[in-house]
């Protein structure tokens, strides 16, 4: 795979590692403490064009390739992964679906406004006892008339309490089990949708996460996505190029690891030296860099063949499983650089150890990768 980036790629890395470091830096472990949603950057992040990245601009989106947004998601999550993740949900799980399996309608009306950055996006697949296990969907819909009537409780759904647009994943036909279960396009105001609290995480806290409960929602039927009965198969797509999305937020978190130790060895000195000369410093900084390097080409991989319209559910669950591996390892072997300084806030290194470890978690738990990593393979005998 050729990884010689285009001028357009570079100038993509570039403005989104100026941004990151102007707009968002100055806020960042204050918003983190303050668990505050990051409104006013995400309003610039779309005057960018960032929200809608790989959306054609026939639908007012950037147009931009995927080796461009993995490339944007690194930048911004090196500076703060819950930006990452807002901006990753909307890109990937929201606007990508819309695009290749919303009818005209879902994308005139919907599709824009979330490409623009206008509105937000949120992805409503996982329920309390509908996790890695998503075929378990108990929310339901029932149909009535033109409308489908939603009923159920969704847990974990990032974007929950900010999102102005949600896809939500419900079962219209429980004896048909994944085959009938249906996506539909839910508007924030409409009756009978509340969101729960925002819920006091270890990591990515600025970014909001909370449970969604719908009592009786009328969703008119041409707000179904794709068709009745492909819910399942839709959240399945959506989540393969989540997946690249999460592992580039993982690389941008590890990156941000290992700049933060490399940076922090070269100033701090013990036993009359910079930490940096000592063999044992070394060995971990050669560690994280050779382990970043291989998490993102793993995830450059996954991005390239998807534009290249090759196969990639195997390569984008490579490129999760092991960035966010390698997320969760630079960030404790930079607090061990940074010895005691390492464990406080004012050091940026242990945000990235508690946003490092959802990586391992949402989209798709790090089993879940193995899972389908494995069929993959044994798909390919
Ligand atoms: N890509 C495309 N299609 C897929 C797929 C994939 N990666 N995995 C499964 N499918 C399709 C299958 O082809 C099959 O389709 P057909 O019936 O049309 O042939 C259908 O889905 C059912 O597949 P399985 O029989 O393999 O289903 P399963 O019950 O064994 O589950 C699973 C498969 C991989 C474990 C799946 O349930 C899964 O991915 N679970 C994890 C769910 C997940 O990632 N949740 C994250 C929540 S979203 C989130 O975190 C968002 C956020 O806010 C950040």
């Amino acid at each position: 795979m050729n990884f010689q980036f285009t001028e357009d790629q570079l100038l993509i890395q570039q403005t989104a590692k100026e941004f990151a470091e102007k707009e968002i830096l100055p806020s960042a472990i204050e918003r983190d403490k303050k668990a505050e949603f990051p409104a006013e950057i995400i309003k610039k992040l779309a005057e960018l064009g960032f929200m809608g990245m790989m959306v054609s601009p026939e639908y007012d989106g950037a147009g931009l390739d995927t080796i461009s947004y993995v490339l944007a998601m690194i930048e911004i999550s090196k500076v703060d992964a819950s930006v990452g993740v807002i901006m990753s949900v909307n890109n990937s799980l929201v606007t990508y679906g819309l695009e290749n399996w919303g009818s005209e309608f879902i994308k005139q009306k919907y599709l824009k406004p979330l490409a623009r950055g206008e509105k937000l996006g949120a992805f409503a697949l996982s329920e309390p006892e509908a996790g890695s296990d998503a075929t378990h969907q108990m929310t339901k819909a029932e149909k009535d008339g033109k409308y489908w009537v939603l009923n159920g409780i969704k847990n974990w759904i990032t974007n929950g309490q900010s999102a102005d647009y949600y896809v939500v994943i419900a079962q219209t036909d429980s004896a048909k089990r994944h085959k009938g279960i249906t996506a539909f396009l839910v508007e924030k105001d409409w009756q009978g949708f509340e969101h729960g609290v925002k819920e006091d995480k270890l990591g990515i806290r600025s970014s909001d996460t909370c449970s969604l409960t719908f009592t009786n929602v009328r969703v008119p039927e041409e707000n179904v996505l794709w068709e009745v009965g492909k819910g399942f198969n839709y959240a399945m797509n959506t989540l393969n190029g989540g997946r690249y999305g999460i592992a580039s937020q993982a690389v941008g978190i590890a990156e941000g690891a290992f700049e933060a130790a490399l940076k922090y060895s070269k100033q701090r000195k013990a036993f009359g030296t910079e930490i940096s000369n000592h063999q044992a410093i070394q060995f971990k900084l050669a560690e994280m860099a050779t382990k970043v390097e291989a998490a993102k080409l793993l995830t450059l991989q996954a991005a390239g063949l998807k534009d290249a319209g090759k196969p990639y559910i195997k390569e984008a669950s490579m490129a999760k499983l092991f960035s966010s591996k390698v997320a969760v390892e630079c960030a404790l072997e930079a607090i061990q650089i940074h010895g005691g300084y390492g464990y406080v806030r004012e050091y940026v290194v242990e945000r990235f150890l508690r946003d490092s470890k959802i990586t391992e978690i949402y989209e798709g738990t790090s089993e879940i990768q193995k899972i389908i990593i494995a069929r993959e393979l044994l798909k390919e005998v």
